[in-house]
């Protein structure tokens, strides 16, 4: 897994709520399976000096919301999402909405601006988000759209572009370039220049082809690992791949940049102890082995945004949910394989 985004601040009581005292909102008591979400009327969170309040219309989701819900790997409950049981009580980091209310030293949102970004509780009719963690809406998207961007595509832009040092006429492999990120992904190393192969299963093929991608492997029929095939960048977010194979798949000076994967045991989780063992070897090797933590920030949903309005990229979206169905889309999520990004609508 490796989801970083637990950088909430506890919210300070300054600015009154001009909405409702109470809204609907999808909540958790203790770490479980989706049986534990339930739709609940509860209190209008407080807008803190340096956040805003949002009037939430989509909320997209992605797997680090089903590892909160589950508290697992169990890692996680260390770095800070919660020890017994979650932290924060309501579901959903990825947010698209209308600016509510603003915090008394925030000047770059004011009341009715369209907002997306990453927030704390998405799942609800209103959520409180830091500013640095937010950008206007693209004008020409929907809110349903821009609420698929932020977690997915700021990780993929991170991994290319800071950690991957990807540069034009590179060759890429992408293994996961159907998932959430990897969809991001194929678009942006295109858009750079790069020479592109998607890794995905046979039903996904012609989706990761569909958004550009120069070649596509099947993983059920191919294994890249002992193909001969060498990229000069390999972004891995899924499978359990272990480092000697993925560094077969990379030249001699390639640079391996490890975003996730969902293998590996409940404790630390695999795709972690991997991305340790990796950071900890590249000193002593040619190739570049390298992890991201990946984080929502403003630039990046600019940066995002402007690939989107130049035509850049699409953006893929499976479904979309209504606020009570969110339990559906978190397992729709985890066991479904959605061909596409998944959608709350509030
Ligand atoms: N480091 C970070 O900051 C960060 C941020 C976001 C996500 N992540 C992690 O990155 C991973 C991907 O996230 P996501 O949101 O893109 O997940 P996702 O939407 O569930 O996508 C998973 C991808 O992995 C592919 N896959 C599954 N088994 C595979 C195999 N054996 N070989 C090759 N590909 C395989 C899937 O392909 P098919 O569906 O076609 O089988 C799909 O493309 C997750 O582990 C997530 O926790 C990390």
């Amino acid at each position: 897994m490796e989801h970083p985004q637990s950088d909430s601040a506890p919210a300070t009581p300054v600015a009154p709520v001009p909405a409702a005292a109470t809204m609907r909102a999808i909540v958790q008591d203790a770490y479980g399976d989706a049986d534990g979400l339930r739709l609940e009327q509860i209190a209008v969170p407080l807008v803190g000096p340096d956040d805003v309040l949002i009037e939430v219309c989509a909320a997209g989701v992605h797997i680090g919301d089903w590892h909160v819900m589950t508290g697992q790997p169990y890692l996680m409950r260390l770095m800070g999402f919660g020890f017994r049981g979650p932290k924060a009580h309501v579901r959903g980091m990825d947010v698209a909405g209308t600016v509510k209310t603003v915090g008394a030293k925030v000047t770059q949102f004011h009341a009715g601006d369209e907002v997306f970004g990453a927030c704390d509780g998405a799942f609800a009719e209103y959520a409180t988000a830091r500013v640095e963690k937010l950008a206007a809406k693209p004008a020409g998207l929907t809110f349903v759209q821009a609420a698929a961007i932020p977690t997915s595509g700021c990780t993929a832009l991170q991994a290319l572009r800071d950690t991957g040092k990807i540069t034009a006429g590179q060759r890429v492999l992408i293994i996961g370039a159907s998932g959430g990120v990897g969809l991001f992904a194929v678009q942006i190393a295109k858009a750079l220049g790069a020479e592109v192969t998607g890794v995905c299963s046979g039903a996904k093929v012609d989706l990761v082809r569909s958004v550009g991608a120069d070649h596509v492997i099947d993983y059920t029929d191919t294994d890249i690992t002992t193909s001969g095939q060498r990229y000069d960048l390999v972004l891995d977010m899924g499978g359990d791949r272990t480092l000697s194979q993925l560094r077969r798949c990379l030249t001699p000076r390639g640079t391996l940049v490890l975003v996730g994967g969902e293998g590996g045991g409940r404790l630390i989780g695999g795709a972690m102890v991997r991305s340790l063992r990796a950071v900890a070897l590249s000193p002593f090797v040619k190739q570049s082995l390298r992890m991201v933590l990946g984080t929502t920030r403003s630039e990046d949903l600019q940066a995002l945004a402007a690939l989107i309005d130049s035509g850049k990229i699409s953006l893929v979206i499976d479904r979309s949910y209504p606020l009570d169905e969110a339990a559906d889309a978190i397992r729709h999520l985890h066991t479904g394989r959605p061909r596409g990004k998944l959608v709350i609508t509030i």
